[in-house]
């Protein structure tokens, strides 16, 4: 089933909508039409429980600095100074963190209001959100067409996939930036909840998480994550790097991807132990920036008037790993002219027996 509702309006007056996705068990997923935000996430067992960060209005998420889940582009994460090199020619795009590029810029996707194209209701609930960047648009070249798809089945799996065709060569790198707490959005800090990752390898970062270029082995470092972790374990370890960035907020190589390649690798299992609620992350990208929160500031004021604060909740951002346009040695984020971009990412919650 599929509920179409005006969620508010733009300083413009234009309309901002809200598509509410529900699948045959009752489990709904709120997509917006601002930034292509997935605004809430309820669960069918008990509707009051919903498991992603928001807001209540649209001057909220106008004012929010954290991307509360939001569809991330041209380029999720960061591009160092905001310069890369593309068949001979640099081009220097916004910059907004520390003089480097995050999140596609002042002006990323984040914050545009994105065209319903599609919609489907059998088998599965889906909305498509179309956008157009210009050329130019924050510096990046070509005229680049973007669709998201958001599809919930009935095995309770939210599937998002990116398709993005451009007149030139540029690059793409699109992520979904929903902050989960799998208690509740509502429900405090995350600490509990254990994570798990399929990675052997991740990407060293610099004080700016930067990465060195660095491919590096999970062995014996604070980043093995392969056995169920609480999140409170994880941030507090005694690394520097982890203590630079106030907790997880790092790239993870996904073990098992190839380029050019279709399949979905899973990625990240986190548990919530009181509920045995689990939500599942599969991947077609090579990367996942597993960030905590570390900087969700105290006076965020989100849905149903709740305080959220640092660790309120955990993101899973499936990406090419940072910086990858001037990494000849990482994965390529280079989308080349008229040569279709797709990649898939689902997020799917499963029930473990309770604790
Ligand atoms: C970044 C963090 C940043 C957060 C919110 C994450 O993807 O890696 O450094 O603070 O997004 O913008």
């Amino acid at each position: 089933m599929i509920d179409k509702r005006q969620f508010g309006k733009m300083p413009d007056g234009q309309t901002v909508d809200s598509y509410i996705l529900t699948n045959n068990k009752g489990m709904a997923v709120e997509i917006l039409t601002l930034g292509a935000i997935i605004r809430s996430w309820k669960l069918a067992c008990d509707p009051s429980v919903d498991i992603v960060l928001g807001f209540d209005s649209v001057a909220e998420y106008l004012s929010d600095q954290s991307y509360l889940g939001r569809t991330v582009g041209r380029y999720a994460n960061r591009i160092e100074n905001g310069k890369f090199t593309l068949a001979e020619k640099t081009y220097s795009v916004s910059t907004n963190l520390q003089g480097n590029c995050l999140h596609g810029g002042v002006e990323g996707f984040h914050n545009r209001i994105w065209a319903v194209t599609k919609t489907q209701d059998n088998p599965s609930p889906s909305v498509t959100l179309s956008l157009t960047s210009e050329d130019g648009d924050q510096g990046f070249p070509g005229t680049l067409k973007v669709d998201v798809t958001f599809s919930l089945d009935q095995e309770d799996r939210l599937t998002i996939e990116y398709h993005g065709l451009c007149n030139q060569d540029t690059v793409f790198n699109p992520t979904q930036h929903s902050y989960f707490n799998l208690a509740g959005h509502d429900s405090g800090s995350i600490f509990d909840q254990q994570i798990t990752l399929a990675a052997n390898y991740y990407t060293p970062a610099d004080e700016n998480a930067i990465p060195t270029g660095d491919i590096k082995s999970v062995d014996n470092t604070a980043f093995d994550l392969r056995q169920p972790t609480p999140f409170k374990q994880a941030i507090q370890q005694q690394d520097e790097a982890i203590k630079a960035a106030n907790g997880l907020d790092h790239n993870w190589c996904v073990d098992g991807f190839t380029p050019a390649q279709e399949k979905l690798n899973w990625v990240a299992d986190v548990t919530e132990p009181k509920s045995g609620r689990v939500l599942v992350t599969e991947t077609t990208m090579p990367g996942a920036q597993i960030y905590t929160g570390n900087f969700i500031g105290e006076n965020t004021l989100g849905k149903s008037n709740t305080r959220y604060a640092a660790y309120h909740g955990f993101c899973i951002e499936s990406q090419f790993y940072p910086n990858s346009p001037n990494q000849a040695e990482f994965p390529s984020a280079t989308l080349r002219a008229n040569s279709p971009f797709v990649s898939r990412t689902s997020y799917q919650i499963k029930q473990k027996s309770q604790q």
